[in-house]
C-alpha cells in the first residue's frame, strides 16, 4: 500500500502524522510523495487560523478528484478541524472514507486507518516491510514526544482549548520509556511537545524535573521542547536550562505583543515588563540563548500606537527567529465576539512590517556567526550533504559523508545564506 500524509499545522500534527507513519510503514506501507501514486491520501488538519482551514479544503478538492479518476483511493481526515467541525467536511467532501478527531491516539487512528486497506494484509507482512523498519529505525535521529494534551488558558484568539480539549499532562514513566526505546534504536535527540509545557504536571513532576529525569539516559545527546507560555515559565526551568548540557540553548517564547492593554484583552496574563525581565533573565543565566517568538498582528482594538510598542519590542529584544500572523477570528473563541475593527489591508501592513524588522534581525545575528566553530547534531544525509542543527536551533548543511549522519560534528560556518549556513568540520 502506497500512502500519502500531508500535515498542516504545528508540531503536535507533525507528531502525529510521524506516529502513524512509523505505524503503517511498520506494517510495510510505502510513504509516497506525489498524491497521485497514493492509495490512501492522509490529510491532518489546522484549526488555528482560518488560512490554515481553506488550506485544508483546496487539498481535499484536489484528492476528490483524484478519487473520481480512482475510484479505490481511500480519503482520510484527521487533526483539529476534523475534531471541530467533521460534519460540515463530510457534508461537502462526499468522498472522505474515514475522518477522526484529536480525541483518539495517533495509533488508534493509524489502526483505523490499516483496516482501510484493501490488499490482503499476508501480501503485506511479506512486503519487505522488516527492511523498511529498519532503515527507518536506524536513521531517525530526532524523535518527538508529545508529553501533555490539550491547553487550559483560553487566549481569547485561540481555538486549541476547543478542539484540543483540557490540558493533561502524560505519566512520565511512560514518557521516559519512550524516549529510552527511541534512544535505544539510535536516536539522540527528543523534542517533547505540549501547548505549554512550563505547566508539566504528572503527580507533583513538574518540567523541570522530568528534564533532569529524561537527561539520565545515556546516549540522549540534545533535548528541546515546546512550546512555552511567558506566564508559566519558571526559575527552576531557567536554572535547568542553564545547567544541563543536554538541553539545548533555544526557547521559543510566544510574545504576542507588547502592548499591555492588548495582552490583556488576549487574556495572556502577564505584562511586557514581565516577559522582558523574562528574556533578561535568560539571557544573563544562559550564554547565548536563541530567543524565537510568535506575534499577532492586528489584533481587534490594536491602535497604531500598540502596534508600534510591539514594533519597538522586536527592535529591543532581537529574536533569534520570529513568526508572525495575521489576526483571524475563530469560531467560539471570546475574541470572536469582540470587533474585528483592522481592516485586511492594515493587518497586512503590520504584518509586513513585523516580518520586515524581525528578519533582519534575525539575518545579522546569523550573519555574525560566519567564521565561527559550532557543535551540529546531523540529522540528515542527500546526496553527498550533511545536515543538522546548532544548540540554538540553526540549520547548517555541510559537505561530508554518510559516516558523520547522526554524530554532534564541530563545523565552522563558512557561508552564510538567506536560508541557511553552510559549514565545514573542523
Ligand atoms: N489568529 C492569528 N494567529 C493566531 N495564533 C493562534 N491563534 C491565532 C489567531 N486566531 C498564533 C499565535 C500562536 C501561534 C501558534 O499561532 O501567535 O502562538
Ligand atoms: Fe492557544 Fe493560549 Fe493555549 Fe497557546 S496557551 S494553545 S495560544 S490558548
Amino acid at each position: 500500500m502506497n500512502y500519502k500524509i500531508e500535515t498542516i499545522g504545528c508540531q503536535m500534527n507533525v507528531c502525529e502524522s510521524d506516529i502513524i507513519s512509523e505505524f503503517l510503514q511498520k506494517k510495510g506501507w510505502q510513504d509516497v510523495k506525489d498524491i497521485n501514486q497514493a492509495d490512501i491520501i492522509i490529510l491532518n488538519t489546522c484549526s488555528v487560523r482560518a488560512q490554515a482551514e481553506q488550506k485544508a479544503f483546496s487539498f481535499l478538492g484536489r484528492a476528490e478528484e483524484l478519487k473520481q479518476e480512482k475510484t479505490n483511493v481511500k480519503i482520510v481526515v484527521i487533526g483539529c478541524m476534523a475534531q471541530r467541525i467533521s460534519q460540515k467536511i463530510k457534508k461537502r467532501f462526499t468522498k472522505i472514507d474515514l475522518i477522526m478527531g484529536t480525541d483518539k491516539t495517533p495509533v488508534e487512528i493509524a489502526a483505523k486507518i490499516e483496516k482501510l486497506s484493501v490488499k490482503n494484509t499476508d501480501d503485506i507482512f511479506t512486503n519487505s516491510g522488516n527492511d523498511k523498519k529498519k532503515k527507518l529505525d536506524g536513521k531517525k535521529i530526532v524523535g518527538y514526544f508529545s508529553i501533555m494534551k490539550g491547553c487550559d488558558n483560553f487566549c481569547s484568539y485561540c481555538v486549541v482549548p476547543f478542539v484540543r480539549g483540557r490540558e493533561k499532562s502524560f505519566d512520565d514513566k511512560i514518557i521516559f520509556d519512550k524516549c529510552f526505546n527511541f534512544i535505544e534504536n539510535g536516536g539522540k535527540e527528543i523534542m517533547l511537545l505540549g501547548q505549554n509545557v512550563n505547566s508539566y504536571n504528572y503527580n507533583g513532576l513538574n518540567f523541570s524535573g522530568l528534564i533532569k529525569k529524561l537527561a539520565s539516559i545515556d546516549g540522549l545527546e540534545r533535548i528541546r521542547f515546546m512550546t512555552n507560555h511567558p506566564k508559566d515559565l519558571s526559575d527552576e526551568l531557567i536554572e535547568t536550562i542553564a545547567a544541563e548540557p543536554k538541553v539545548c540553548k533555544h526557547i521559543h517564547l510566544p510574545m504576542q505583543s507588547a502592548c499591555d492593554k492588548i495582552l490583556e484583552k488576549m487574556n495572556r496574563k502577564y505584562t511586557y515588563a514581565h516577559y522582558l525581565d523574562l528574556i533578561k533573565k535568560l539571557r544573563e543565566k544562559i550564554k547565548n540563548i536563541s530567543v524565537t517568538t510568535d506575534i499577532i498582528a492586528g489584533f481587534p482594538g490594536e491602535s497604531k500606537k500598540d502596534f508600534d510598542d510591539t514594533i519597538r519590542a522586536v527592535k529591543e529584544i532581537r529574536f533569534g527567529g520570529l513568526y508572525a500572523f495575521r489576526y483571524s477570528p475563530r469560531p467560539d473563541t471570546k475574541a470572536a465576539n469582540f470587533d474585528d475593527d483592522i481592516s485586511l489591508d492594515e493587518k497586512q501592513e503590520r504584518l509586513s512590517a513585523i516580518l520586515a524588522e524581525g528578519n533582519e534581525i534575525s539575518a545579522q545575528i546569523t550573519s555574525e556567526m560566519k567564521g565561527k566553530i559550532y557543535k551540529i547534531l546531523t540529522d540528515r544525509y542527500e546526496n553527498g550533504f550533511l545536515e543538522g542543527r546548532t544548540t540554538c536551533g540553526r540549520k547548517v548543511l555541510i559537505k561530508g559523508d554518510e559516516n558523520n549522519f547522526g554524530k554532534i560534528l564541530d563545523v565552522l560556518i563558512k557561508e552564510v545564506k538567506v536560508n541557511a549556513l553552510f559549514g565545514e568540520i573542523v
